[in-house]
């Protein structure tokens, strides 16, 4: 296993590159252009074709999920969408050994073994060295939701391979007439459908999306659109994601541990205030009916008022970037808050017991 590891990090550079956009605009096009351009490089590469792979009732209901099953239905087109991944994941770790598929999703095994076999026995190249070239993954899909795209960043960063995307964008028009020209046109509902869901890649917005080129298809593509495809993938393969990034999970539980030093620190504080509360009530002396009501007050505002406070802190942005967080400060602004309460609650009681003080 350790071995194993080793031989991982020696790893030959590897790139998953994302290429999406609305149907027709091109993608397949693209991916068999930068086939035979990445054969040229050297590179072993393959298209993942997400068509190809994924049965057809999970693959129709991507774009028309309105349905009734609207849950149903997305959850099994994601299924198969990390059933492909799981693949390309096997494949990484063991591309000797043929992916055990998820036996819920029917990933179309022959398109599979297809997809890895020129990776396994790549043209034209010494079999001893064919473990060291690059290895290019070309996923060919719509890919229209930010989060579907970052699904495969996510495999990438796990493995550090490099990652990049192409965006695909064409004219309506052009679009169209390729469309007739499909073996298996896509209807016009589902385009549209699609049109009104894509986001296309956004750097600004999403940082893990830099690596992104957008490509205009009206036209046939260029060599210069193709160069610019070329660069971009070399440029992943030289820059793998690190891993080490993924530290959301180690922020979330500082987060939750920050929040529950707060709370704790709070219900101190408060229990201190009630019992304050609780002597001011009996050095007046009020009835200990008085003094029993005053107890389950402040301790339902107490249980309430912990409760929102823990509510508020985990849902507070500031949490994240726990280091100019001021766990003290904090406290002693929330405690201020049930103070008043309980100075509410007090003055309630006595005034009840004393209604003569009232004036
Ligand atoms: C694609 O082509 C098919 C068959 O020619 C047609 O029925 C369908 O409406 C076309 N879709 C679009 C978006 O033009
Ligand atoms: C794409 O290219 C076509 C033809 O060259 C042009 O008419 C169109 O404006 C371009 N679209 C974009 C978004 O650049
Ligand atoms: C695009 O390529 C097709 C097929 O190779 C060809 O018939 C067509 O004339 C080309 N269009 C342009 C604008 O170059
Ligand atoms: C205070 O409330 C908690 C539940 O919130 C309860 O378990 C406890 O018995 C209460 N104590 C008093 C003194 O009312």
């Amino acid at each position: 296993m350790a071995a194993e590891e080793k031989a991982g990090v020696g790893r030959a550079p590897s790139c998953l590159c994302v290429l999406c956009g609305l149907p027709a605009t091109g993608k397949s096009t693209l991916a068999r252009t930068v086939l035979s351009a990445a054969a040229q490089h050297g590179w072993r590469a393959t298209v993942v074709p997400y068509d190809d792979l994924i049965p057809e009732h999970a693959f129709q209901t991507r774009a028309v999920e309105d349905g009734v099953a609207l849950q149903d239905v997305h959850t099994e087109w994601k299924l198969h969408r990390h059933a492909v991944l799981q693949c390309i994941e096997q494949f990484m770790k063991k591309p000797e050994v043929l992916a055990e598929l998820p036996s819920k999703c029917q990933i179309n095994r022959a398109a599979w073994e297809q997809c890895i076999h020129t990776l396994l026995q790549p043209e034209g190249l010494d079999h001893s060295c064919a473990d060291r070239t690059p290895l290019l993954f070309l996923l060919d899909d719509n890919f229209y939701y930010p989060s579907m795209r970052y699904e495969v960043y996510q495999l990438a960063r796990k493995h550090s391979l490099g990652f990049c995307q192409v965006y695909l964008h064409c004219d309506l028009e052009s679009c169209i007439s390729r469309n007739q020209s499909r073996s298996e046109p896509i209807s016009t509902e589902v385009i549209l459908e699609m049109v009104k869901r894509l986001e296309s890649p956004n750097p600004q917005k999403n940082p893990w999306e830099t690596k992104s080129i957008f490509l205009n298809t009206t036209d046939n593509l260029s060599k210069c659109d193709i160069q610019k495809v070329m660069e971009l993938i070399s440029s992943a393969l030289s820059n793998p994601l690190s891993p080490v990034e993924d530290n959301t999970e180690q922020k979330e539980a500082a987060r939750l541990k920050c929040a529950s030093s707060v709370v704790h620190q709070a219900d101190q504080a408060c229990r201190r205030l009630i019992s304050e509360a609780m002597k001011t009530a009996r050095e007046k002396q009020v009835s200990s009916e008085h003094m029993r009501s005053l107890a389950t007050q402040l301790n339902e505002s107490k249980a309430t008022f912990l409760h929102n406070l823990r509510k508020q802190l985990l849902q507070e942005t500031s949490l994240t970037q726990e280091e100019d967080f001021d766990v003290e400060r904090v406290v002693k602004r929330a405690v201020d808050v049930f103070d008043h309460e309980k100075k509410e609650i007090l003055l309630r009681i006595i005034n009840d017991f004393f209604p003569q003080s009232n004036i």
